[in-house]
């Protein structure tokens, strides 16, 4: 299972999404955020899917059990091959989300869990979110109840893949964004990996966005990541 390059479509429109695609011989795994997902609906994902993508959507859902069990029973339907919640949901929620991801023949897309989000400040969680333990320790104790619920593994840095696998087992997924191909600008990522030292620390799937959708020939790019992560 897994060791893919998902290229992140964070454009604002489908039309840009196409016409960025169209310029790939291959058929890359994508991921769709709420951006693109909001403002065009159901039809991207299964447009992409008939294309012969394989789509990682990118919805974040934390809600009432009951709500997320029937809104990830719809996303089931559209058959996405990946999508997440929010482990701050409660392992309840996550169980429901299993369940509602769950087709009668048992099949059923990948689900991973956010334990707290990248722009979420030590300080932030404390006084905003009223949790006064260590950054590290909240994520590592999310991850393991995304575990307990039944999740397939968690987004998180390639830094922190060493330590998600050895915790929680190396069939726990790690998706990993901050990732960039050597000699591009870092931009708004604090703390970025090549695809090469992703692959060495272990990741499952590298998330990689403007490394490939900013690069002047994107295919050449998404090859470039595939050989150094995948090769
Ligand atoms: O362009 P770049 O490679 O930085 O894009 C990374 C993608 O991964 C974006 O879609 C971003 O929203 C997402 N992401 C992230 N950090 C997280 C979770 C998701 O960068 N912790």
């Amino acid at each position: 299972m897994g060791k893919d390059v998902i290229i992140a479509c964070d454009f604002s429109s489908a039309e840009e999404v196409y016409g960025f695609l169209d310029r790939f011989q291959a058929r890359p795994y994508v991921k769709i955020g709420m951006e693109l997902f909001y403002a065009e609906g159901p039809q991207i994902v299964r447009e992409l899917k008939q294309r012969g993508h394989k789509v990682f959507l990118d919805l974040k859902l934390h809600d009432i059990p009951n709500t997320v069990e029937k809104a990830m029973r719809v996303l089931s339907g559209l058959d996405v091959d990946m999508c997440n919640v929010h482990a701050a949901g409660t392992r309840k929620m996550m169980e429901a989300a299993l369940r509602g991801l769950t087709r009668e023949d048992g099949s059923r897309p990948l689900l991973i869990a956010v334990t707290q989000l990248t722009s979420t400040s030590q300080e932030q969680m404390e006084h905003d979110l009223l949790i006064d333990q260590p950054m590290e320790q909240v994520v590592a104790a999310y991850a393991e109840h995304a575990k307990e619920a039944g999740l397939d593994g968690v987004v998180c840095s390639p830094l922190e893949s060493p330590a998600v696998h050895q915790r929680l087992g190396q069939g726990f997924l790690t998706v990993t964004p901050g990732v960039r191909l050597a000699g591009d600008a870092a931009g708004d990522q604090s703390r970025v990996t090549t695809p090469a030292k992703a692959k060495e620390l272990g990741s499952d799937y590298i998330v990689v966005g403007r490394s490939i959708t900013a690069a002047e020939d994107p295919a050449a790019a998404y090859e470039r990541c595939l050989k150094e992560f995948c090769g």
